[in-house]
């Protein structure tokens, strides 16, 4: 009999055929993602994305689990202290999403400083009747701005290869300080006040949850621009909302506290502000390299071997 693995999102074709060699696959509906009790009390693997919640609970009724392979490098919906207390391994897809994501967050930052999508709806709308003038929707410069980075990982080192090659000053803040090349590191509140665009690279965990409140924003000089396409979890959504409806800063952001944006959401008419829908990794052969991550990681734990991508390598001592 094949090891039973609850898909928590219907896998494309390509990889569902692969996943039928070796797994019988139990696919969630995807409109309510919710997982039956009974597919867990008899579930081995769990295949699943980052709209699932990993839950201490989900664990406790899942006695058979031995692998959670997740398409993500981020991690932030696993309770990993109830998988590591489960002994369940948890995968992710680290390394091939590095490129995408930060072409995303330069994506952004030239939509919010050249005002894209802004002078898109301007000639949609048929608003484009003046003649060129020099004063006409100006913006500014990514090679006279310095750009600061909150986060120095493999993301936040991309991002910075990218805000050098424009042209830009580059200085960043990171945990662990490294060298890297062309990048001045300083104390994070030295990164807000001296960036004309800050831009988030750091991953969500209890520190740094809401790592950007009120006062740092109020460190960022006016006008300045804030990029997030880590987790929305790492500002403090509400304090962003007050200092864009007083037009005090501007934003470019992927992701959200709240995926999708509900409907009511301030933000959605917050001036100065581009917003995107999750779409850092967002590429077919990112998506399809991460896919074939998630892959080899959910056929090694249930192989019982270690996952060649794992967060929690402690749960192997559990
Ligand atoms: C996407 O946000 C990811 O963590 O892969
Ligand atoms: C992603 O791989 C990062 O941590 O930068």
């Amino acid at each position: 009999m094949l090891p039973k693995v609850i898909a928590t999102m219907a896998p494309p074709e390509s990889v569902s055929s692969q996943l039928s060699d070796f797994c019988e696959l139990l696919t969630c509906d995807p409109a309510t993602g919710v997982i039956p009790d009974e597919w867990l009390q008899s579930a081995d693997g769990m295949l699943c994305t980052l709209n699932t919640p990993v839950t201490a609970g989900l664990f406790s009724r899942a006695p058979q689990l031995k692998v959670v392979s997740s398409v993500s490098v981020g991690v932030d919906h696993i309770d990993l202290d109830a998988a590591t207390a489960a002994a369940v391994p948890v995968g992710n897809t680290p390394g091939v999403l590095v490129d995408s994501t930060a072409d995303l967050a330069l994506g952004l930052m030239l939509a919010v400083t050249r005002r894209l999508p802004e002078a898109d709806q301007f000639v949609r709308k048929g608003e484009w009747t003046n003649a060129w003038s020099t004063g006409f929707f100006l913006g500014t410069d990514l090679s006279r701005s310095t750009v600061g980075l909150i986060g120095l990982g493999p993301i936040g080192q991309a991002v910075a290869k990218r805000a050098l090659a424009f042209g830009a000053r580059v200085i960043g803040w990171t945990r662990t300080p490294r060298e890297i090349p062309g990048v001045e590191l300083m104390s994070m509140d030295e990164v807000l006040s001296g960036a004309d665009i800050t831009s988030l690279h750091t991953a969500l965990v209890p520190e740094t949850r809401n790592l950007i409140g009120a006062r740092e924003l109020a460190l960022m000089k006016p006008g300045a621009i804030l990029i997030n396409t880590a987790r929305g979890g790492l500002i403090d959504e509400p304090a962003l909302v007050d200092v864009l409806q007083a037009g005090r800063l501007k934003a470019g952001l992927d992701v959200f506290a709240e995926e999708p944006l509900p409907a009511n959401s301030p933000l959605l008419t917050t001036p100065n502000t581009v917003l995107v829908p999750h779409l850092g990794s967002a590429t077919a052969a990112t998506r399809q390299a991460m896919l074939d991550r998630a892959v080899i990681n959910l056929r090694a734990g249930l192989a019982g071997e270690p996952l060649p991508y794992c967060v929690n390598p402690e749960a192997y001592d559990a």
